[in-house]
């Protein structure tokens, strides 16, 4: 549940900094109380640009959890043991779950969840561009979990100290399911590769397909990227789209070393000057290909959407039936 409508106590230092209100207008106390790193709340005044930027940023979130439950869930049926099975079903619920939160972290700044639907729906609205891509081999659903589940972690730890309270609380929890969520996946791949030179051959098939995309997931260059400087001003991004891609590049070369797995890019090396790994050219052409709709699997993503959703429109009928009925019986005892 969520604690919305509420003061967090370490926030009150924070609030008590910022200016009284008759000494400082609104967007004084606002500044104030980012420049402090202390939380604002759905009650809190916030510029218009603030509350577009996190509407934005939050139900983008909330949508790649939805969109990224298919490529998995598409393996459910056929995973290679009962285990597996159990483990993935768990993930993919998590997945549907933290759409869910965000979902709600959304809707205390305003927008509701019919009109973050339609933007999905109609394609007005994105999501992470890694979901576009297929899961071709039982590998994948490993990779996806190592990889894809590892870039979303190094991606969201620092979104728990966003400056908007509900975003950082449901992050949170969010981050804790992820961490299960990049082992799972680690240790089907290390199973893997204990295998069959078959079996080494599917993971290392996957890691080839699953790499570039996934550094892509950092989103932009900093040169490039469009929000950047302003979010990071107030506090939603706390380290920038090129500090995480190599964050991350960084943890992952020694994890495939101990795989056994190569990552394909000849130009990847550590470098004993900067204390990095430098790593080859990002095809970003490829990317807003993928971003702009013309990705292998978006218009499969978008039409499974639109089909489970309409698909539900009698339960969501029945549920309000249900309400409607309720609420009538409730004023009746009380007449
Ligand atoms: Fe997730
Ligand atoms: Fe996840």
């Amino acid at each position: 549940m969520y604690t919305q409508a509420l003061d967090l106590p370490d926030n009150a230092a924070a609030k008590a900094a910022a200016p009284a209100s008759h000494e400082a207008g609104p967007m004084a106390r606002f500044e104030a109380c980012i420049d402090a790193d202390g939380r604002i709340e759905p009650q809190d005044w916030m510029p218009e640009a603030y509350r577009k930027t996190l509407v934005r940023q939050i139900s983008q979130h909330a949508h790649s959890e939805i969109i990224g439950m298919q490529p998995e869930g598409n393996w459910i049926s056929r995973a290679p043991s009962l285990k597996r099975k159990a483990i993935l079903i768990a993930k993919v619920q998590d997945e549907g779950g933290h759409g869910l939160y965000l979902y709600s972290a959304a809707e205390t700044l305003g927008t509701s969840r019919d009109q973050m639907l339609d933007g999905l729906h109609t394609g007005r609205a994105k999501y992470s561009s890694i979901f576009n891509y297929p899961t071709l081999n039982w590998a994948d659903v490993g990779v996806i979990g190592w990889l894809v589940d590892g870039a979303a972690i190094m991606n969201q730890i620092p979104l728990c100290r966003c400056s908007y309270g509900p975003y950082a609380r449901a992050m949170i929890r969010i981050c804790k399911e992820e961490s299960f969520h990049q082992r799972q996946g680690y240790e089907a791949l290390l199973t893997m590769m204990q295998g069959t030179p078959a079996q080494r051959a599917l993971v290392q098939d996957a890691v080839n397909r699953w790499w570039w995309p996934v550094l892509a997931m950092f989103g932009p260059p900093d040169a490039d990227s469009l929000h950047s400087g302003q979010s990071m001003r107030w506090g939603i991004k706390r380290i920038s789209n090129d500090d995480l891609r190599q964050r991350f590049v960084d943890a992952t070369v020694p994890q495939a070393k101990v795989l056994g797995v190569s990552l394909p890019d000849p130009d990847l090396t550590w470098n004993e000057e900067r204390q990095h790994h430098d790593y080859g050219a990002i095809d970003w052409d490829e990317f807003w290909s993928t971003v702009n709709g013309n990705g292998p699997c978006n218009r499969e993503r978008l039409a499974t959407r639109v089909k489970a959703h309409n698909d539900g429109q009698w339960v969501r009928d029945a549920a309000l039936a249900h309400a409607e009925k309720q609420q009538r019986r409730a004023m009746k005892e009380a007449a």
